[in-house]
């Protein structure tokens, strides 16, 4: 945690879920009361397929739903994309850029998640870049080189504490069950803070740093209590109302 920082608790459902699963979205809006509102922002990012439905399921009770990528220009010959403004028409407020999936799927290169971010600045939404090392680049003794990497190239010049969130997702701890340990977690995100400190002054020292890669309600209450962790991107157990539940019930206890 860092002091004075609202942390953020973000569900990053990939491609999964059929408008059926709404019923999962229900249920988080349903236990996302007073106290859990005062103490924590929750997000879900859904399918495109899904944004618009998941808005209107969601409106009225503060929790926030996103996109999972944006295309970086507005409109145009982009088949399959959608851009930020799109987002925001469906009733989104937040996307994800740079996620590893998209960074290896799609070829996404640090230049491409830059100008993705800036497109979510400029669609007004709340914009999470995502970095973090592979498995071969940790065991080669390069993680913070990586991170360096990729926040250097990947976040925008204009980034603030509003509207900018930097998540770390360590790629061979996401779907794995795997998780770093609590030094390792505290050296990146310390890392990064510094990193974005230097560069965005004030705005970079209020900056909202997520972990992410197999958090679940087990660990949620640890992962959380590491300094500079400022909340969460969490893949499969967002999945479902009560793990996701269960792991901002982890965060409540801490705020
Ligand atoms: P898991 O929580 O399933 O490991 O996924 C993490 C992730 O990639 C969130 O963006």
């Amino acid at each position: 945690m860092t002091p004075n920082i609202k942390p953020l608790v973000a569900g990053n459902w990939k491609m999964n879920g059929f408008r059926n699963s709404l019923s999962e979205l229900g249920a988080m809006t349903a236990g996302y009361d007073i106290a859990m509102r005062n103490r924590i922002d929750m997000l879900l990012c859904v399918p495109a397929t899904l944004i618009f439905a998941a808005a209107q399921e969601a409106l009225g009770t503060r929790v926030h739903v996103g996109g999972q990528d944006c295309h970086f220009n507005q409109v145009g010959a982009h088949t399959g994309d959608i851009s930020a403004e799109m987002i925001a028409d469906s009733g989104g407020t937040a996307v994800i850029v740079g996620h590893s999936e998209r960074r290896t799927d799609h070829g996404e290169t640090n230049a491409i998640v830059k100008s993705k971010a800036e497109a979510g600045l400029r669609g007004d939404l709340l914009t999470i870049v995502c970095i973090g090392e592979t498995e071969a680049q940790r065991k080669a003794g390069e993680t913070l080189d990586v991170l360096k990497d990729q926040l250097d190239g990947s976040m925008p010049d204009d980034s603030t504490a509003a509207k900018v969130v930097v998540a770390y997702e360590p790629v061979w701890a996401i779907g794995t069950g795997l998780v770093p340990s609590a030094a390792d977690v505290e050296e990146a995100h310390g890392f990064m803070r510094n990193n974005l400190t230097d560069r965005f002054g004030d705005k970079g020292a209020k900056m909202r740093l997520l972990y992410g890669g197999s958090v679940k309600p087990g660990n949620a209450e640890e992962l959380m209590g590491i300094a500079n962790v400022d909340g969460a991107l969490v893949g499969g157990a967002s999945l479902k109302a009560e793990d996701f539940l269960g792991i901002c019930a982890a965060y409540e206890k801490l705020c």
